[in-house]
């Protein structure tokens, strides 16, 4: 194994089962491929082979010291030696990130947290899932569509994925080009805000067109979802009075992403607790949570 891979075997239940890599390694590549959307890949082995869809990675700059604390990203494709990360540059962690050039050092530790629920028992999948992202919400989404996708029992995955416009649908050609893998068994309905692309106005009123077409049942289908949270609150909404477990990737502003520091806590229902509610932890108890059991504020 390559020396300068630490691996932290975090073993408490408390924390989770899985082995964190934590390794200074080299970008691959680093270019646009959105409205202010970059697409990173690093060179990974270790993380590429043990990632399950809907974990994620911290990701520092090293030799920086502001920011200091790294930044959790979802790992949107793992081939074999390599991730890809496709991130939107919105502050000083990710602008920084932008200037970055291949073979330059990036500091990475992952895969991080629970994943989407996916039963070792492959009979229990639903053969109808629904995966709905907004915004850059899309990017937990590609590896779990693959994983329904490699199973033969899965008769057809629909994502529905609505952004502000089209250059925010960044890396759409990665999921048509496994569409066109898996002939007939991948629908993508995408909405824009603006109407430049597809369906004009909020993926959630695809979401509600799908539902209500009865195709999807509490027997063949769950919803997976992934975006802003005022998007998720509506997702899960209709996807309860459908009568769908809905499954939600939140992402909270974290600092470590292995449950040490408690920055990104969000309230999860709890009838033991005396309000009802306790915090869980996103980066470690999540980031994927049954909607039912987050408290929507
Ligand atoms: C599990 C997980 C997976 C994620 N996956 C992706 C991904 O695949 N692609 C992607 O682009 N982003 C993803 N994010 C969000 C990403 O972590 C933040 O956008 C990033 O940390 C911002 O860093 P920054 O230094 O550029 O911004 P900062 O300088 O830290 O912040 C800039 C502005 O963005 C706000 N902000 C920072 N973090 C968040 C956040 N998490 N949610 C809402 N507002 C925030 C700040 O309040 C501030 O207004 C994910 C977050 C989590 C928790
Ligand atoms: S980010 Fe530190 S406990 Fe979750």
């Amino acid at each position: 194994m390559n020396k300068s891979i630490k691996v932290i075997s975090l073993s408490t239940k408390d924390i989770f089962m899985n082995t964190i890599f934590h390794q200074t390694v080299k970008i691959i590549r680093n270019e646009a491929v959105g409205d202010q959307i970059w697409r990173i890949r690093i060179a990974s082995k270790e993380i590429a082979r043990t990632v399950k869809p809907g974990q994620f990675c911290m990701l520092r700059l090293p030799g920086f010291h502001a920011p200091l604390l790294g930044r959790p990203l979802a790992i949107f494709r793992a081939d074999s030696d390599s991730i890809d990360v496709v991130y939107a540059v919105v502050g000083k962690g990710t602008e920084l990130m932008a200037k970055f050039v291949p073979g330059q050092d990036i500091e990475i530790w992952g895969p991080l947290g629970n994943g989407f629920p996916l039963n070792s028992d492959k009979t229990q999948w639903p053969t109808r899932p629904l995966l709905v992202a907004g915004g850059i919400g899309q990017t937990p989404m590609f590896l779990l569509a693959q994983a329904f996708l490699n199973e033969s029992r899965t008769e057809k995955v629909t994502l529905l994925w609505g952004g502000r416009d089209k250059a925010h649908l960044a890396c759409l050609e990665d999921f048509e080009e496994l569409a066109a893998q898996f002939p007939g068994r991948l629908e993508i309905l995408n909405a824009t805000d603006d109407g430049s692309y597809a369906h004009h106005g909020f993926v959630t009123e695809l979401e509600k067109e799908q539902l209500d077409s009865g195709e999807f049942t509490s027997e063949n289908s769950c919803v997976y979802s992934c975006g802003p949270e005022p998007m998720l609150k509506k997702v899960a909404e209709l996807a309860q009075n459908a009568s769908l477990t809905c499954w939600v990737s939140l992402e909270t502003p974290m600092a470590c992403g292995m449950g040490i520091c408690f920055t990104c806590i969000t309230k999860c229902k709890d009838k033991n607790a005396p309000e009802g509610w306790d915090y869980c932890r996103t980066c470690t108890e999540g980031p994927v949570f049954n909607a039912e059991k987050l408290v929507w504020e």
